[in-house]
């Protein structure tokens, strides 16, 4: 079949496309349309071929029911009985929007549309094209989200067209949706009304109008144990062809965890993603990073979430880390989502942290303008086994400075460069717990244990590799001299780099 695909602009809508999707879909054809939450498969919801035909075209599974949509109020009671009281006050303030709600439906919605279920979901969009399409069509529009089963929902035309594109009559391009997760699901036909799906309407906001409402406990878990309400979400959504892992703790930890990782990957070749945020991006080097918005404003993770996921299709990578995001508003339906394409799938960011014992090696001189800017340079040189910062410090620092030319000179001639190097003053904030300080010799040690107490991690270079060559001090000597150190820092380097290797193999 060919899928015609025609641009509408929502805010100057072309009717005579609207026509001609609505005679499409009163034929009982297919059309894909956007709404402000993800792009839906649309249908005559009251006629029972026409859902059978949106169910092979999505791969999904009859039993999984479909959502109404209404563009009047007053339809409702066409396909709906016993509506409770408080229906009225939540239609007057998330209808239409992204809300779903589950009645007790009436003789005339087909089982085809409720997959077999004498309730019926219910759902008013705001997306003005969407509103016209349901009015062009006849009233009753069914669409789930226009996705091949098992796909993460199509937040853009062009998802459509990757998806169901020869399945279906028409797609209509209204551009990239607003939302970006599916809209939510409450349940009116018990006492008190209870959450099925979370999405951009929360429990709180329902409590503000209503009291009480509760969360179908499936949704929070792992839902394989017991089978949710909202038959939809049974199914692992939203899957991505890499395997997602998400990456708990708090946020520094995640980091942390993450560059582990990603470091491990790309040592052994291995090609991973990871989803960070606009505040977190700089931190990650290894892999295919993507950025699923900002921690500031969690619709720009909610938008993006899906689309980052496709991406994620298209890369050649074996693993995803994801980092997790606060479950409260919106960060709920995101979690929700997250969790449900990682399978739920989960490590402990904490737990991957301990594994490392240093992440920063930091080398201390007296002026760090030579002895310990080379000796930095000449491990930055190693693929170690972990990743660690490495940098040095002086204790006597008075002003910033570039580092020795003699030093750079050697350096150069041993194909490196302190070219970047800028001598910085060694201070308390370089002791941390997993930093290990390298002190050229002992008088450097000597004065920061008594400076600063013992209980760091603090050796001089030649102690910590277990080797008593001394570095000589080449200050103000001619060249030879700081070419005869630089041989002394190799050896000692080399050694400190076997040294670290095999720590981590011993799991130290
Ligand atoms: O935002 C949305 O709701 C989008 C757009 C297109 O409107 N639609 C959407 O539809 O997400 P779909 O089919 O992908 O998800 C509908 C969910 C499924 O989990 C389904 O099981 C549940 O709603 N559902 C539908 N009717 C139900 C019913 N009578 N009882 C319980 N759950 C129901
Ligand atoms: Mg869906």
């Amino acid at each position: 079949m060919e899928t015609k695909i025609r641009k509408i602009d929502k805010n100057q809508i072309d009717e005579t496309v609207i026509r001609e999707a609505g005679d499409i879909l009163k034929a009982g054809g297919l059309v894909a349309f956007p709404t402000e939450t993800v792009y839906g498969l649309g249908a005559d919801a009251l006629k029972e071929e026409a859902a059978l035909k949106t169910y092979a075209a999505k791969g999904r599974p009859s039993d999984n029911p479909l959502i109404v949509h209404i563009a009047e109020y007053e339809d409702l009671k066409k396909i709906a009985v016993n509506i409770p009281a408080e229906t009225d006050i939540l239609a007057a303030h998330f209808w239409p929007g992204p809300l779903t709600m589950i009645f007790e439906k009436s003789a005339a919605v087909p089982y085809g549309t409720t997959g077999g279920l004498d309730t019926v979901a219910v759902r008013m969009p705001s997306d003005p094209v969407a509103r016209e399409l349901i009015r062009a069509a006849g009233g009753f529009v069914s669409a789930p989200s226009a996705n091949t089963s098992g796909r993460p929902s199509p937040t853009t035309a062009e998802h459509v067209a990757e998806d169901l594109d020869g399945k279906i009559d028409m797609i209509l391009d209204g551009g990239a949706v607003d939302i970006g997760l599916e809209s939510t699901i409450l349940d009116m036909t018990v006492t008190p009304p209870m959450i099925l799906r979370p999405g951009a309407i929360t429990a709180e906001m329902f409590e503000e109008l209503i009291g009480e409402v509760s969360v179908d406990e499936t949704l929070l878990g792992d839902e394989s144990k017991k089978a949710p309400k909202a038959p939809g979400m049974k199914y692992r959504h939203y899957a991505p062809r890499a395997k997602l892992l998400i990456v708990e703790g708090d946020l520094r930890e995640e980091i942390l965890a993450i560059r582990q990782l990603a470091y491990a990957a790309h040592r052994e070749g291995r090609r991973i993603g990871v989803i960070a945020t606009a505040e977190t991006l700089p931190f990650y080097k290894y892999g295919v990073i993507k950025n699923i918005g900002t921690r500031e404003n969690e619709k720009t993770i909610a938008r993006s979430l899906y689309r980052v996921l496709r991406e994620f299709d298209e890369e050649d990578v074996e693993t995803i880390y994801s980092e997790s995001f606060a479950v409260q508003g919106m960060g709920k339906a995101i979690m929700n989502r997250l969790e449900k394409a990682a399978g739920h799938l989960r490590i402990s960011a904490a737990a991957v942290v301990k594994q490392q014992r240093y992440r920063r090696i930091t080398f201390v001189s007296r002026t760090d303008s030579a002895r310990a800017p080379m000796a930095a340079e000449i491990l930055r040189q190693y693929e170690l086994k972990q990743e660690y910062v490495v940098d040095s410090r002086g204790l006597v620092v008075l002003f910033p400075e570039p580092a020795n030319q003699k030093a750079e000179a050697i350096m150069k001639s041993a194909r490196m460069t302190l070219g970047d190097h800028v001598s910085r003053q060694f201070g308390e904030e370089n002791l941390q717990e997993d930093t290990l300080i390298l002190t050229i010799d002992e008088n450097q040690k000597n004065k920061i244990l008594s400076e600063y107490g013992t209980g760091y991690n603090v050796y001089t270079l030649n102690e910590f590799v277990g080797d008593s060559t001394e570095i000589p001090d080449p200050y103000g000597q001619p060249l030879t001299a700081y070419g005869e150190c630089f041989e002394v820092l190799r050896g000692l380097v080399k050694k400190l780099a076997e040294k670290l290797d095999s720590l981590v193999e011993e799991g130290l």
